[in-house]
Formats: C-alpha cells, structure tokens, sequence
C-alpha cells in the first residue's frame, strides 16, 4: 500500500478535499499530491502543487516529476455553472480529460479515476431506478461531456488497456467545503440556512426528487472501487450509484424532525430544467455485484450528521 503515489486534480474542490484527507490517511500524507488553480485551504496537510488541467505539457511535466501510480482527475465545470458559459464547460470537461487519458497512457500511470454523473442521463431515460445500461440523451453541456467523457474511458480501457474506473455520482452532500455550482447544491444550502436563519427558498420545486448521497458513502464507494480486482469489473463507461433519493419538501420534513421552526418557500430559476431532465433514482445493481457496494447513510441519519456538523 505504502508504495502508492496518488496525483488529485482539482483537489480543493468539494469531493478532492475530502478524497485527499481519506487516501492521506490510507496511504500516508507524502504518497498523496494534491492539484488545483491555486493552493490549498490546509497547505500544512501534505503535497502539494498548482496544476491547470487545461495545460497539457504542464500535466505531463507533473506525471513526470511525481510519477504517481494513480490518478483521480476531479477537476471540472459543474452543471449549473456549465450552463452559464457552455463553450468553456465543454473545454475544460473534455479536453483536461483527454490530456489525463493520453499522458496517463504515454507515461506508464497504471491506474485512473475519473467522475461520471447522473447529468449523463437525460430526459427520456427511465426516471426511476435508472438502469446501467439505458437511453441516455443529456440537454445540459454538462451532461454531454460526462457521457462522452464515459465513452472515452471505455475507449481507452478497450484500444490501451488503460485501468480506467468512473462512477457515475449523485448530487453529493456534505459540510466541509462549499459545493462548486451544481444543480443539486440547494440539499447543501438547505442545511446552513436551517441552522442559522430557519428559513430557506428553494431554486427546485417542492416535488423534485433527485438522487443524492452523503460524502461519506461516496469516499468510501470511490475506494471500494479503486481496490476492486480489475477481473471482476465489467462496467469500463462508468458505474451507476445510488444513495439515497428525496424531494425538497422531503428534506425540509427530514430538517423539522430537528429544528421545527424550519419553514422553506420555493422559486424555481433555470436549474429546475436542469434537474427535471435527471433520473429520480438510480439501480446500481452492477456496483453491488461487481464491488459490493452498500450505500451506509438513509436520509434521517444524513440529516442528522449534517446538522450537528455545519
Ligand atoms: P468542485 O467544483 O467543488 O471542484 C472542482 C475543482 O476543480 C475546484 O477546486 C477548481 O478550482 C478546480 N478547477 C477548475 N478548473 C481547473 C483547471 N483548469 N485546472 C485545475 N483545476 C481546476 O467540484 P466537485 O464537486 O469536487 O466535483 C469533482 C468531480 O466530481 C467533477 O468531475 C464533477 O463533475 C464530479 N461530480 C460531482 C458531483 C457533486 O455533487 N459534487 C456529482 C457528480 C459528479
Ligand atoms: N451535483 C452535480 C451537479 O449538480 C451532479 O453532477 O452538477
């Protein structure tokens, strides 16, 4: 285990931060260098360095000096952020993958991470318990570069033998960073503004129910992933994974089970096209058989764990 060196991309992001923290505590705080735009909040925690995904050569020079044996390339445009500059998700989604698909094969790195999203799905896919294997027609920029981005793994999995694994994740909750502008941030905000003011106004409708799960779950699913035998993993576009799946006035009911006085009024902006083109839950069937995956938190323990902690 120890002879692990980890490259994070954009790692000061609300997944990488956490990610980071849980493979330094596996493998050791020196065998995990941490990327982004600029330095980590904790620069005392382990390695680290600036890496901009977009810059090819700069991703090669850094495989190069650090020559990790495992890379997670988290940095990316989320969905809501996505739909405000198109152009620009499109490029840095696609092309920072591309780079770390390529040099990853040029330079000998023997294993790779890269998310997926349940934005890869789109609105004639079957809403509930989503299948693996199904229609997928994503409207948002976001969405198409995560299912383009999931035909290119494969690709390179099947042409270079690339040990390529992905997940398809939910909208993912938790409270140490801030989320980075996605569709599915409201069941973050919901929680700071139950605490502090009581009161919050939903950017989705009362019935939008979405899949979702805590951070927690999804760190512990992504290196249960990681350290599954390569034999055993048919699925090389990207794994469907579930959690748990709720509504906002779901959660708000969840919230009062704590803090009674919670009152929620909703005004839908454009991210309700976003998240009504979504799945509402999510059949990870092939997660459980191929790498025994069991979501841990329900959404009165999350709710819970949450309150006490932000
Ligand atoms: P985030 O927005 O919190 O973090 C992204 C990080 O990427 C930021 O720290 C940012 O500074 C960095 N970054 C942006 N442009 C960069 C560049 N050119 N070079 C280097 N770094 C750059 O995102 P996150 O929530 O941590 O998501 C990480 C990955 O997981 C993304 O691929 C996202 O699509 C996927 N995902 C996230 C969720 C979720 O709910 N958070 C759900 C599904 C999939
Ligand atoms: N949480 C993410 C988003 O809303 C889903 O990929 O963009």
């Amino acid at each position: 285990m120890g002879a692990e060196r980890i490259l994070i991309t954009g790692a000061n992001g609300q997944i990488g931060s956490e990610l980071a923290e849980a493979l330094r505590n596996r493998y050791g705080q020196d065998h995990i260098i941490t990327t982004d735009l600029r330095a980590p909040a904790h620069p005392d925690a382990g390695p680290w360095d600036i890496l901009d995904v977009l810059n090819r050569k700069a991703i090669e020079e850094k495989f190069r000096r650090y020559r990790p044996t495992q890379v997670y390339h988290l940095a990316a445009m989320l969905s809501a952020v996505a739909e405000q500059k198109p152009l620009a998700g499109w490029n840095l989604n696609m092309n920072s993958l591309l780079s770390i698909l390529q040099a990853s094969v040029d330079l000998g790195i023997s294993k790779v991470f890269w998310p997926s999203s349940i934005g890869a799905f789109g609105p004639t896919t079957p809403k509930d318990q989503t299948p693996q294997i199904t229609i997928m027609d994503p409207t948002t920029v976001y969405g198409i570069s995560k299912k383009a981005g999931e035909g290119w793994c494969q690709y390179y999995f099947g042409k270079y033998g690339l040990d390529v694994r992905s997940i398809r994740y939910p909208g993912l909750i938790s409270y140490k960073t801030k989320p980075g502008g996605g569709t599915t941030d409201y069941a973050i905000a919901i929680f700071h503004a139950a605490k502090y003011e009581q009161h919050y106004t939903s950017f989705l409708r009362a019935d939008t129910e979405l899949p979702m799960m805590y951070m927690p779950d999804a760190i512990r699913g992504t290196l249960q992933l990681m350290d599954a035998p390569a034999e055993g993993l048919r699925i090389r576009s990207s794994y469907n994974f579930a959690g748990v799946s709720f509504t906002p006035a779901g959660l708000a009911d969840a919230i009062r089970k704590f803090i009674p006085e919670f009152r929620i009024d909703y005004k839908p902006d454009f991210r309700q096209a976003i998240a009504d083109s979504w799945p509402h839950s999510i059949d990870d069937s092939f997660a459980r058989e191929d790498w025994g995956w069991q979501a841990g938190y329900d959404l009165d323990r999350m709710t819970a764990d949450m309150l006490a902690h932000i």
